[in-house]
């Protein structure tokens, strides 16, 4: 480290402890790369000067951030980015952790939840209330949609009511479109890995998937002509921001290439956003540049809250009929409660506030992976609710999730994500946002931290 690092100024506002100020900046900076693995922290008294403060707070935060395995004492020689190695942190945590912590699933961090109560009790207050009771129009109520639109428009589409159906979450929403839009044997193409979900969906329709390669910048367009031409693809479905699960964020001038293949090709796009809103300054939407042949998913559940299944599909006019159709078979309309819910926090300003909340939870949660796991995320990105992380040679992905799932710890091997299997590539997704507390996320990555300092593969048979 050529210059001393030391927390922005000022470190706190009125409410946050200063001790948490300082751990919450080095998570931060752990995170986001400017502060490297095994890099060297000013010393006790040094950042008392910097910052003002006295010893016993740098010492408290120092000591707490070590307990969360963000950086570590060695002694005279000072203190350091990264966790302790070893068998004693190991153990310690292995004593401690009895039931498994679950970072397979992927989820916001749930500690920046709006509250329920309070707007469970802001709509019993409304004298119409009752209405929520009844019958709703397939797409949803007008003003459910007005306030998907105001939030869709927030994060990159501007769109109106009228054009914005409310769907159960994006899974039920594509399940829904592809029901309407696609045939039996139909082709789908999409990214070489891809949530899960997506899958099961195919499965159900039927629906053949075909993976396009890709490189660091999204899906190649070259690669899409040609499987439009010998795969018979006619439809796309993209994850662009925050690919779940490689995270990748599909650069500007990629989208405009691939919207322009779409439009010469004729190809219909079907775009995934889930993740965008947690990202500052994403780059624009496939479906703002041809809206034309693009159906445009959001929901609510990577950003405010999964539970109430709330989602916005902004389809183009001619599809609309065909996926409202598709929308009434299936469940004639959403309950308009949870709509009323999320409607509510979009126009009060909470929905953004929990966004702001969540990205800064996610980017601390990230740099403690780094500091735990250090340079093994591809992608990394401290928005996402998820890592992706490529394995040393040593360890195959199946038998690493094995052995992590042997000592408590659940996370996703890459072939649960191969559209085509068996895939090459050697990751598993690990959701820094699934850990209940910061606590379990650290003693789930000293476990993982643990098993990968171990050469070899675990428990091979001899014969
Ligand atoms: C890319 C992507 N799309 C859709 C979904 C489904 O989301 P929802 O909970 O809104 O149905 C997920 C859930 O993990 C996802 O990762």
């Amino acid at each position: 480290m050529t210059e001393i690092w030391s927390p922005p100024l000022p470190i706190s506002d009125k409410d946050e402890p200063l001790y948490e100020a300082i751990i919450r900046a080095l998570g931060n900076d752990i995170g986001s790369g400017k502060l490297a693995a095994d890099a060297r922290l000013p010393t006790h008294r040094e950042m008392a000067d910097i910052l003002g403060i006295a010893i016993g707070t740098v010492t408290r935060a120092y000591t707490e951030a070590e307990r969360r395995g963000l950086i570590r004492s060695e002694g005279r020689r000072g203190t350091f980015v990264g966790a302790t190695k070893g068998p004693s942190a190991l153990s310690r945590i292995m004593d401690q952790e009895s039931s498994l912590i679950d970072l397979s699933r992927n989820e916001a961090p749930h500690t920046a939840d709006p509250s329920l109560a309070l707007a469970l009790k802001i709509i019993a207050r409304q004298p119409d209330s009752q209405r929520l009771l009844r019958y709703t129009p397939v797409p949803g109520l007008i003003h459910h949609r007005e306030a998907g639109a105001r939030w869709l428009s927030r994060h990159g589409l501007q769109t109106n009511a009228d054009s914005v159906i409310i769907a159960a979450g994006a899974q039920h929403a594509l399940f829904t479109i592809f029901s309407a839009i696609l045939e039996p044997g139909d082709t789908l193409a999409t990214d070489q890995f891809a949530y899960p979900g997506l899958m099961t969906i195919a499965d159900r329709l039927r629906i053949q998937l075909v993976s396009v390669a890709g490189d660091n910048e999204g899906m190649l367009p070259d690669a899409l002509r040609t499987a439009w031409r010998r795969r018979k693809v006619r439809t796309l479905y993209c994850n662009p921001t925050l690919h779940n699960p490689t995270n990748v964020v599909v650069s500007k001038a990629r989208r405009a290439a691939l919207a322009e293949v779409a439009d010469d090709l004729g190809l219909n796009i079907v775009e995934d956003e889930i993740f965008r809103p947690l990202l500052p300054d994403p780059p624009p939407l496939v479906s703002s540049l041809v809206p034309h042949r693009s159906c445009l998913v959001m929901s609510v559940s990577k950003t405010i809250t999964p539970g109430l299944r709330v989602g916005y599909v902004v389809p183009p006019p001619d599809w609309r009929p065909k996926i409202v159709d598709a929308l009434q078979s299936g469940m004639l309309n959403v309950p308009s409660l949870t709509s009323e819910i999320v409607a509510g926090w979009i126009l009060d300003g909470t929905a953004d506030k929990v966004i702001a909340r969540r990205r800064e939870e996610l980017a601390w949660r990230h740099g403690l992976l780094e500091a735990t796991l250090p340079g093994l995320s591809v992608h990394p990105n401290p928005h996402s609710c998820h890592a992706w992380l490529q394995l040393p040679e040593r360890w195959n992905c199946t038998q690493f999730s094995m052995e992590a799932q042997r000592r408590g710890v659940v996370v996703a091997p890459a072939e649960m994500f191969a559209v085509e299997r068996p895939t090459s590539i050697n990751a598993i997704r690990l959701s820094v946002g699934a850990a209940e507390s910061r606590e379990s996320l650290q003693a789930g990555l000293v476990i993982l931290a643990g098993i990968l300092e171990r050469l070899g593969r675990p428990h091979a048979p001899s014969v």
